[in-house]
């Protein structure tokens, strides 16, 4: 439709119907089942004549359902208004692909908008037009348990991989590629800043750093298109999000020009009540309208008080055409009143999904995610000597125990449609390859605990141990254990899998761990590991992806997006933190610094970490000028070298100190990343291009700007181990 169709369209609806626009519930509202609609609408409180009004559907999907219920509403609407469907699709639809934080971990914005094609095409067949995703809060807690759904603790590459997502789902046409989905960029904003990594908790931070930290991914989220904006459950400067007026209305609407669709999270409009800035229903709705909050998830403030706040003259009737407006151009934007059902369809959806295309593009996407921490004696890879090919008969033994060796728990959460039993397990996947791989692999049978490891468990682990050259110990969390609402104090692994750990290890030397998992661990338990594995939660090809890296079909690649702590005590612990008046720098007997007494200030494993089965050599960076200013960009240059026999992928990392500002700086900053493929013993020469517009700030007066001085640039395999500043000067 022409803009002025939908104009024409507003102003034939009456107000009721245009509130009914604003007003999101779920797809059980919408059961065929007489029984099971009245539970859901008499706790919400809705009547079934309002519910006629209502304009999008929440999590609900499968063409048929859906495409029953967009026949019903537009046969009981009025004026026949299709309705939308959206749903929680974080990394795929039914092909589950590793978690966001995994995803991050691959630094390829390639492959997330890779995953994101897939995760639309999969979202569309069913009937979903809009995903909640990309989620883009910044996060530095591994106690919050939403870490996994975020790509980590970087503005500059949550900003790459957001752009890369919302790509991905929305495509370059979204009105005509009906493969395609909206994007959502959430949660608006900085939800990753709970204090004490406690779930919904207060957000409280200075809008100096909210907008030079935090708000950068959600910005490139919504530069690069993204259809609307999801508001977060926490305080920003005290007012809860999704009432704050100055967050959407000055900053995202004003400032960045957005002026697509705002969402309110699941209740948030309500929960501006307990929150203590609203007494009642009417106050919250008003709130949040006069927010620009659009579509009110899940409650009913907008649906039972709007109307009565107009007709008293407290919210003007514009503030809801407005936000009408924006709904039916999002509907349009996708087609939906030419084309209800867009790509819902059945036959495509059982052709699509779950596709041996999809499950492929999972396990490459699961293969470049997982992270390499430690790999003493050339442990890994398993199978032939590296170089040498092993000798007929000589298979090598591996053990395969723990909890996660034959678990189908490896989706994590937010998996959607994804079924556990269709993934891989590490048995199914390592079993499979074993053979071409010179492994003779023996699989515990015995049930074995995340949390209670029996005594049986035990034995078995010991006695197959016993038997093989290496034992390959499957440690980690539920999926359970990470997502929303799970927040956690203690981020070791659990008790019993480190007395299974020791007791594997007293019985065999040679023991690689792989860790599954949705946070940052404290992972000192089972650092004397002669190998460990990062494989976070991988999705539908988990197994298939860590036997890949484990047998050398692949060489690991990942590089962390989140730092590991050396303990809970040190979080939050990040590679991009302040120096502090009293820095210290490590040097044994410095007491009054900024240290503590019973651990280092360093992470474990620092962000941008990761190990290859390559060696990569670095040579000195140089730069094109000793200055450079708006005009001229610096050309940084280094040399790197694959001083191997293996050909191996290496994301080559520069990072940048801004010596002097008006505010305190970080020490480092990423501000360019390059991956390269590398043949044995070749170099290639990798470019990095700084510009003034890359080291502007935020400054006190929160205007975004540079300053001339002086600025070391520092390139590396990741934030720690980097070469020797190179000092140049913005002029
Ligand atoms: C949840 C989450 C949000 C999700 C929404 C809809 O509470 O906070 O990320 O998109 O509700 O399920």
């Amino acid at each position: 439709m022409r803009h002025q169709q939908l104009a024409d369209l507003l102003a034939q609806m009456t107000l009721d119907e245009k509130i009914g626009q604003l007003t999101q519930v779920s797809g059980d509202f919408f059961s065929d089942d007489a029984e099971e609609r009245t539970g859901p609408m008499t706790q919400l409180g809705i009547a079934d004549e309002e519910l006629a009004n209502v304009g999008t559907v929440l999590n609900i999907a499968g063409a048929a359902q859906c495409r029953r219920i967009q026949i019903a509403a537009m046969q009981r609407h009025r004026l026949h208004i299709p309705t939308m469907f959206m749903s929680d699709v974080i990394h795929g639809y039914e092909t589950i692909f590793p978690i966001p934080l995994a995803l991050g971990s691959s630094w390829s914005p390639a492959a997330a908008q890779r995953m994101a094609k897939v995760a639309a095409c999969e979202s569309s067949v069913a009937g979903l037009s809009l995903t909640f995703s990309p989620m883009v809060d910044l996060v530095r807690d591994p106690r919050w348990g939403r870490v996994m759904e975020s790509t980590g603790e970087d503005p500059y590459l949550n900003a790459r991989m957001a752009e890369a997502l919302v790509h991905g789902y929305q495509g370059d046409d979204l009105l005509h590629d009906i493969d395609r989905v909206a994007a959502c960029v959430k949660h608006f904003a900085a939800y990753g800043a709970v204090a004490g990594g406690r779930e919904y908790n207060t957000v409280d931070m200075s809008e100096r750093l909210l907008r030079d930290m935090y708000l950068p991914g959600y910005r490139a989220a919504v530069a690069a298109g993204a259809k609307t904006v999801m508001t977060s459950f926490n305080t920003v400067d005290g007012v809860p999000a999704t009432g704050n007026r100055h967050l959407f209305r000055d900053i995202l609407r004003g400032e960045w020009g957005f002026d697509g669709v705002v969402i309110s999270d699941f209740n948030a409009v309500r929960e501006l009540i307990a929150h203590g800035v609203a007494e009642d229903d009417r106050a919250a709705a008003r709130l949040a309208i006069e927010a620009s909050v659009d579509i009110e998830m899940m409650s009913v403030c907008y649906l039972h008080s709007l109307a009565e706040l107009v007709a008293s003259g407290e919210v003007d009737v514009s503030l809801i055409d407005e936000a009408v407006m924006r709904v039916l151009m999002l509907k349009n934007d996708l087609g939906l009143f030419e084309h209800p059902f867009r790509g819902m369809d059945e036959a495509r959806e059982r052709q699509l999904i779950g596709c041996v295309e999809h499950r492929a593009e999972a396990r490459r996407i699961a293969d470049c995610s997982i992270v390499l921490l430690k790999n003493e004696r050339g442990m890994l890879p398993l199978g032939c000597e590296r170089g040498v090919e092993s000798v007929a008969g000589s298979a090598i033994t591996v053990a395969l125990v723990g909890p996660l060796a034959r678990s189908h728990d490896v989706l994590g959460a937010w998996s959607f449609k994804g079924r556990p039993q269709d993934a891989v397990s590490m048995a199914d996947g390592m079993q499979r390859m074993a053979a071409e791989h010179g492994v003779n692999l023996l699989v515990a049978q015995q049930e074995c605990d995340y949390f209670e490891t029996s005594q049986a468990a035990i034995d078995e682990a010991v006695e197959l141990s016993h038997r093989a050259g290496t034992v390959v110990l499957a440690l980690g969390e539920t999926s359970a254990m990470t997502g929303e609402a799970s927040s956690r104090t203690n981020i070791a692994l659990p008790q019993a899998q480190i007395e299974l750990f020791n007791a594997v290890k007293a019985a065999n030397a040679h023991v690689v761990v792989v860790v599954f998992n949705g946070r940052p661990l404290d992972l000192g338990a089972i650092g004397d590991a002669e190998a460990i594995v990062e494989a976070w939660f991988p999705g539908s090809e988990a197994g298939s992806a860590v036997a890949d890296v484990l047998y050398g079909a692949v060489n690991p690649s990942g590089r962390l997006s989140m730092s590991f702590p050396q303990n809970v005590g040190q979080v939050p612990v990040y590679y991009n933190a302040e120096s502090t008046g009293r820095p210290y720098e490590g040097a044994p007997g410095e007491k009054y610094v900024s240290k503590y007494l019973d651990a280092s200030n360093y992470a474990r494993y620092p962000f941008g970490f990761g190990l290859s089965y390559s060696s990569f050599v670095y040579g000195a960076p140089s730069v094109s000028s000793a200055t450079f200013d708006a005009e001229h960009a610096l050309d940084i240059t280094v040399a790197v070298t694959n001083d191997s026999d293996i050909a191996g992928t290496e994301t080559v990392q520069c990072y940048v100190r801004d010596r002097v500002g008006q505010v305190v700086r970080p020490v480092k900053q990423l501000k360019g990343f390059e991956q390269i493929e590398l043949a044995a013993h070749e170099t290639r020469t990798v470019h990095f291009s700084l510009r003034e517009s890359d080291v502007r700030y935020v400054h006190a007066d929160l205007g975004e700007r540079s300053d001339p001085g002086a600025f070391d640039i520092m390139v590396g395999p990741n934030s720690r181990d980097l070469s020797t500043p190179l000092c140049v000067t913005l002029v």
